[in-house]
């Protein structure tokens, strides 16, 4: 939930500090702080509110330009309001080290009492305040830096991404992670750590993941990887995938109108090396390790939150119908402490765009505990699920910064298709089914280009409603995830409370909300179920609801029966949702824009939710 940046090295450690946040605040984003280390003295400034208010700040404090040593924190509060106090960097009661922590210590308040009881102060409502008292009582007796610091992590129970500096070894940072992620950038005489390799990406594309339980000793001249327990821990450096300009805006208002717009690219980079047209073959090197055992899978579960849990539920139904195989979707909130059966043959597949969702992760190795196969669908490269599953599929959509997910979850769907058209090729599906589905999915990118020509004028549909605070979403089969989906774009990033509902059901309740004019947006495109869609729309409108259809090139019935109408190339039922969800994204991201709202960094959310 928060974002930490450090810095050695031979620059000026500030501006890099205060870049790196810039380039994390999607993290967090509620107050935020840096402290460095100059001449053995420990400067620090920090405040509530973004990092600009930070910069304004830093602009008032010259003596800390020079220092070549620092770290920095964009935070998400869990325990203490966004003040000053409460922001990071913690300085320990002895003025001795500073802390920027990432996670929650759940002992903390035991901890709290028993240094509290030794005659330390504490002046913030923080667990990491805590954190840097217990390590800095440890480093009065220990001889390094890291050893206070693997000695006090002994101490604790939750979960941390870490960094730490002290007065007595100025030229040093310490590194630690246990469930929040690290990655260390590794340049020349210099090192740039960080929760995420886009705070790393500008100075160097060589980067060490560190797993959890490890920590990191890091001087300008060098670093070595330890265990808790001090064993050394070698580690292969690897490349950052994506580059700075990847990261940047390219000329859009918002990244996730940008990510919207990348999303035919970043469907064909995750098709690209998949579909072998010529053999009719779909290739998914990630899970050929364990094929032959994934052909005998009896049950597959999808686990998952927000968005990638509606990617799940559309993998539920491409799984059932492609492969034959039964599955289902669960929260993986809930499936973590659901005591899950998990007989032989299970799957468990683990969906999740940054790959650090602690509620995906926790589900993931609950599953993983009492025996199921872990397959991963996954985004961030090196991310803990991705690295913590039997095996898995990259989506290689790019990095995705707007808070709202729109690419990652259609890539999530195109490798759900995939791996149900792999396997179901190898139970049941003859090679001219998979060869007509492999020709539409390669024709996907091409069609979504289509559709997202419809902006301006979605922007121009959107106009007349958004003063409704109420809207409907309703779809059937592969659509219903898509109704889903579009209702909590909505939400998140306009405000507007809306509801996502199978289409049918509407009729056994939710039918009572429809006042005159309420918006209702019916994903309708031709499908065995039209006839039936159609009527929920007359249901609607009968009682005075104006309704926006998603329906099908040349569908010359759909006008008679909707207000507006958004339109998607005609494509099989599976695939829909690849086309379908689009307008559902505009729509909501021109009501944002429309209500003023914040569109990249909406209110009460982060992008990668790390503590549960
Ligand atoms: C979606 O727009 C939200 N940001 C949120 O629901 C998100 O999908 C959820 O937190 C899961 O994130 P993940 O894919 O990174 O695991």
């Amino acid at each position: 939930m928060c974002g930490i940046v450090g810095y050695v090295g031979r620059k000026k450690a500030q501006g890099i500090l205060v870049e790196g946040l810039k380039r994390l605040e999607y993290r967090g984003y509620d107050s935020a702080g840096v402290c460095v280390l100059d001449s053995g003295q420990l400067l620090t400034a920090k405040c509530p509110g973004r990092i600009s208010d930070l910069t304004a700040v830093l602009d008032t404090r010259p003596e800390m330009d020079a220092a070549t040593v620092g770290i920095a924190h964009t935070r998400w509060a869990t325990h203490g309001g966004p003040t000053e106090a409460n922001a990071h960097p913690h300085v320990s009661d002895d003025g001795q080290l500073a802390l920027v922590h990432n996670g929650i210590i759940e002992n903390f308040l035991a901890l709290k009492q028993v240094l509290t009881a030794k005659g330390h102060e504490f002046v913030s409502e923080t667990d990491s305040e805590v954190l840097a008292n217990l390590i800095a009582e440890l480093y009065r007796t220990a001889d390094t830096l890291e050893d206070a610091v693997r000695t006090a992590l002994h101490e604790v129970t939750g979960t941390y991404g870490l960094a730490v500096i002290s007065r007595r070894e100025p030229d040093k940072i310490v590194v630690a992670r246990r469930g929040s992620p690290l990655v260390v950038g590794v340049g020349d005489g210099e090192y740039v750590i960080a929760s995420d390799a886009a705070a790393i990406v500008e100075h160097t594309s060589n980067a060490v993941y560190l797993n959890d339980n490890e920590l990191a000793v890091i001087r300008p001249d060098g670093m070595k990887t330890l265990t808790l327990d001090n064993m050394p821990v070698p580690k292969d450096l690897e490349q950052i995938e994506y580059s700075l300009e990847e990261i940047a805006l390219g000329g859009y208002e918002h990244y996730m109108l940008k990510e919207i717009f990348e999303q035919p690219e970043a469907v064909r980079n995750s098709l690209r090396g998949r579909l072998n047209l010529r053999e009719t073959r779909v290739q998914l090197g990630g899970i050929e390790p364990i094929g032959r055992e994934l052909i005998k899978t009896r049950r597959v579960i999808f686990t998952a939150c927000g968005t990638a849990w509606h990617a799940g539920l559309i993998g539920e139904f491409l799984f059932e119908d492609l492969a034959r195989i039964p599955a289902e979707v669960e929260y993986a909130s809930e499936f973590r402490y659901r005591n899950p059966i998990i007989p032989d043959g299970t799957v468990v597949v683990a969906i999740s765009q940054s790959g650090e969702t602690a509620d995906t992760l926790a589900a993931l190795r609950e599953a993983r505990d009492r025996g199921a196969t872990a397959l991963g669908i996954v985004n961030a490269v090196g991310s803990t699920i991705a690295r913590e599953t039997d095996a898995g599929v990259y989506l290689h959509a790019g990095p995705e910064i707007g808070v709202a997910s729109t690419k990652a979850f259609t890539c999530q769907v195109v490798v759900e298709a995939l791996l149900a058209m792999y396997l179901g090729r190898r139970k049941f599906m003859s090679q001219f089914s998979l060869g007509e589905l492999m020709g539409a999915l390669d024709a996907i990118p091409d069609q979504m280009q289509t559709v997202l020509t419809q902006n301006d004028r979605i922007g121009e549909v959107v106009a007349g409603l958004i003063d409704w605070d109420n809207w409907l979403f309703l779809g059937r089969g592969y659509n219903y995830p898509v109704a889903l989906e579009g209702a909590l774009k909505l939400k998140e990033i306009s405000y507007i409370h809306a509801e996502g509902l199978p289409a049918a059901e509407m009729k056994h309740g939710p039918i009572a909300l429809i006042q005159e004019g309420m918006p209702v947006v019916v994903v309708a495109p031709r499908c065995s179920t039209y006839d039936k869609v159609i009527s929920n729309i007359e249901e609607v409108r009968a009682r005075g609801g104006r309704v926006i259809a998603v329906a099908t090139e040349g569908d010359s019935r759909i006008s008679r029966y909707a207000d507006s109408v958004l339109w998607v190339p005609d494509c099989p039922a599976p695939l829909q949702p690849l086309l379908t969800v689009i307008p559902l994204q505009l729509l909501a991201y021109h009501a944002a824009v429309q209500r003023g709202c914040n569109v990249d960094k909406p209110r009460n959310l982060a992008k990668s939710v790390t503590v549960e």
